[in-house]
């Protein structure tokens, strides 16, 4: 994976947040779409595997909320909701209040909590965006309790497989265009195909998640390989 001054990264989070902030009004529209209606289960079967009753929870680059909204659905006692874009969370409150929720800007690679602060640590669609994941999965470690679980769900590197061709070629010829249209920021969905470049496959994902500090890492692909959902558990 490349590696970024602390500079350059800076700089690309910066541009990645106004991206999404330009995206805020059509995101919710455009993931049902790319998704073909999935996401949602596919949440909660991420939130389902952390644990959540009663957690402490971080959900970082929580977007308009849905990650979060589910955790509070299943049990969580406190959700902490971070983005590094005040529109997307300004949206999230909108949708879903206050409740049980502090919402607050802040970057993943450098998080304003003190270490084990929380009993899960969870991302949906995130760590693809950042510039520094190595850096930012110590931090989600860092900031995990003894016993803390990590969940990650993020689209993957579809396996070499006919069916893996399909859905690469599904995913970088036709949903990023159509989703493109429909929110009007081509610049934005094209940027989307190319946020797996660089990217580790699932298997070296869960090594990067083990060498930041977790236990007992595995993951599951979802929706025949389409996405990957990473645990593992701080001892
Ligand atoms: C694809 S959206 C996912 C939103 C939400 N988790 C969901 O499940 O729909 C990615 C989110 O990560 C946020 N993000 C990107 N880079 C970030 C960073 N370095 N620190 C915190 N949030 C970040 C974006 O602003 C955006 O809201």
């Amino acid at each position: 994976m490349a590696q970024h001054s602390p500079h350059h990264s800076r700089e690309r989070v910066r541009e990645i947040g106004g991206m999404f902030s330009r995206l805020v009004p059509h995101y919710d529209r455009m993931n049902r779409l790319m998704t073909a209606g999935r996401d949602g289960a596919w949440r909660q079967i991420a939130v389902s595997m952390s644990s959540p009753c009663d957690a402490l929870v971080l959900d970082l680059g929580s977007g308009t909320g849905d990650l979060s909204a589910e955790f509070r659905r299943q049990g969580a006692r406190e959700v902490a909701a971070l983005d590094v874009s005040a529109a997307m969370l300004r949206r999230a409150k909108a949708k879903y209040g206050p409740d049980r929720t502090d919402y607050l800007v802040g970057d993943a690679h450098r998080l304003p909590f003190p270490d084990e602060s929380f009993d899960v640590v969870a991302s949906a669609f995130v760590l693809r965006n950042l510039p520094d994941l190595a850096a930012a999965l110590h931090e989600m470690a860092r900031v995990l309790r003894p016993n803390g679980r990590l969940v990650a769900l993020d689209i993957t590197h579809p396996p070499d497989t006919v069916w893996g061709n399909m859905l690469r070629l599904g995913f970088e010829q036709g949903v990023t265009r159509v989703a493109g249209l429909v929110s009007g920021d081509r610049s934005a969905y094209r940027y989307l195909p190319n946020s797996l470049d660089g990217y580790p496959t699932a298997d070296e994902l869960a090594r990067m998640i083990e060498h930041a500090g977790l236990s007992g890492v595995s993951y599951r692909r979802l929706s025949m390989g389409a996405v990957a959902l990473h645990v593992g558990r701080k001892c």
